[in-house]
């Protein structure tokens, strides 16, 4: 029940629609831009076997419970807590949930701005062979009211889609961007497998060279893990918990993890025989690479100017297409909870929680070049955006999963758990499995990669 209009709580329209909202979500910037930097650093074809089973072993499951626990209460992450287990201190949980849904928002939206600008920058054939990527970067990331400006319409864009509503907003809108992104990624991907050079990229990405794995490259892909998938801040508790009892929850949790996951390869096989061709080594890092590197080799697509423009144009729509539906995600959540919890309507805390997020992401739309000591933070070393990327793309979403896999595992219960998946047609394969996982391997695991976060850390 909606508190403020008293209507009942909104659900998806289908299962399919769900796995599409919910496959929008996880697949967003992490896939596109993340997933191959971080691949590129670690070694290619290695790191995508161990991030392969990362995915499997590690993220699934909690996707898996996130959702189980979002439909068994039909609630926020604050609301679920507090049901599954009243008057206690989980209920923290949900609120860490909240707090980093609207930080991650905050730059996240930044970074989808810059995407923005370049949509029309490469419509107009700015990136043409004599254009300095470099120095235009500097220009879009550097202005401080081109940066704020753009981190404004992007955050407008995401209030309008999630003031919609779950199935007139999310759900309508994924469905159309969706498909479009499919398109042009696959357009995309054949165009870079078949430019001269391409077979060196592929080699790099699919031959696994082993002698590059170390602790540091098993935790880079957890980590990778959770963030693409959109798990550890009760995303998909928010998402799972306008799920309809007839549904199926283990198919559900098993079509996402593999369309996100399907994704980021095809991501990596659009950059990597994309910089190969190019004589570039992979791994140069963050923003440089898809704004910068990509966009010079992107431009110089033949045949001049046209094939650069059409797939500019491109790459930078489907990013954009792709931030937005995860960027929705990153506000319902926030959102969700006012309605649920505060008694707020659908308008108001889509509209204030939204300006909250927009005003938070001032700071980083300055970071990079606008303001220098947000660009290079005193003791800290990297740039503000990139520091809350690791406080709560990276720290709070390893620890919110954390708690997440221990409630379920041991305090809910992995049987209450049973119950729910078995809530539709009495089956929940791979069950055992399930519970095991999410019992032992995914707290181990995670434990094993928060150590050695702090270890970093400390410089030890
Ligand atoms: N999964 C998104 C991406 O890969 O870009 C980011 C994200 C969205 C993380 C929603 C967490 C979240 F709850």
């Amino acid at each position: 029940m909606d508190p403020a209009t008293g209507q009942p709580r909104d659900t998806w329209g289908s299962k399919a629609a769900f796995i599409l909202a919910a496959a929008g979500s996880a697949i967003g910037l992490g896939n596109i831009w993340g997933f191959p930097t971080v691949a590129g650093q670690n070694g290619g074809a290695a790191f995508l076997l161990i991030y392969l089973a990362a995915v499997a072993f590690i993220g699934a499951p909690v996707m898996l419970a996130e959702l189980i626990v979002g439909r068994k209460t039909g609630l926020n992450p604050v609301g679920a807590f507090k049901a599954l287990a009243p008057r206690t201190a989980w209920v923290f949980v949900g609120g860490l949930g909240v707090l980093t849904g609207l930080a991650i928002l905050s730059f996240y939206s930044v970074i989808a701005g810059w995407t923005l600008s370049y949509i029309f920058k490469s419509a107009i054939g700015t990136f043409g062979p004599e254009a300095d990527t470099a120095a235009i970067f500097a220009e879009v990331a550097g202005n401080p009211i081109r940066a704020i400006g753009w981190h404004f319409a992007f955050m407008a864009l995401t209030i309008y889609v999630v003031l919609g509503g779950v199935r007139d907003g999310i759900e309508r809108w994924t469905k159309v961007l969706m498909p479009v992104l499919f398109v042009l990624l696959a357009a995309l991907a054949v165009r870079a497998v078949t430019l001269s050079g391409a077979a060196e990229g592929l080699e790099f990405y699919f031959k696994p060279d082993f002698s590059k794995v170390n602790g540091s490259v098993v935790l880079a892909a957890i980590g990778q893990a959770f963030f693409s998938l959109s798990l550890g801040m009760g995303a998909m508790i928010t998402y799972g918990s306008y799920v309809s009892k007839r549904d199926d929850l283990v198919s559900s949790a098993a079509w996402v993890t593999a369309f996100d996951t399907s994704i980021a390869i095809l991501a990596g096989l659009i950059i990597f025989p994309t910089l190969f061709h190019a004589g570039l080594e992979p791994g140069v890092g963050g923003p440089g690479m898809v704004f910068v590197v990509l966009t010079s080799l992107l431009s110089s697509i033949p045949p001049a100017p046209w094939g650069g423009i059409v797939f500019g144009t491109g790459f930078f729509m489907l990013l954009g297409i792709a931030a937005l539906t995860s960027s929705v995600s990153l506000l319902e959540v926030p959102t969700s909870w006012a309605v649920d919890e505060r008694g707020w309507s659908r308008k108001r805390a889509a509209l204030l929680l939204g300006a909250i997020a927009f005003l938070l992401g001032i700071p980083s739309a300055l970071a990079n070049g606008a303001v220098p000591w947000l660009t290079s933070l005193p003791g800290v070393g990297t740039d503000f955006l990139s520091f809350l990327f690791t406080l709560f793309g990276q720290y709070s979403l390893v620890i919110g999963a954390l708690l997440i896999s221990l409630f379920v595992g041991w305090v809910w219960g992995v049987q209450a758990a049973g119950e729910e998946v078995r809530e539709n047609d009495g089956k929940f394969p791979l069950g055992r499995l399930w519970a095991f996982l999410i019992r032992f391997i995914c707290p181990i695991a995670i434990m094993a990669i928060l150590l050695n976060l702090v270890w970093g850390l400390f410089g030890a």
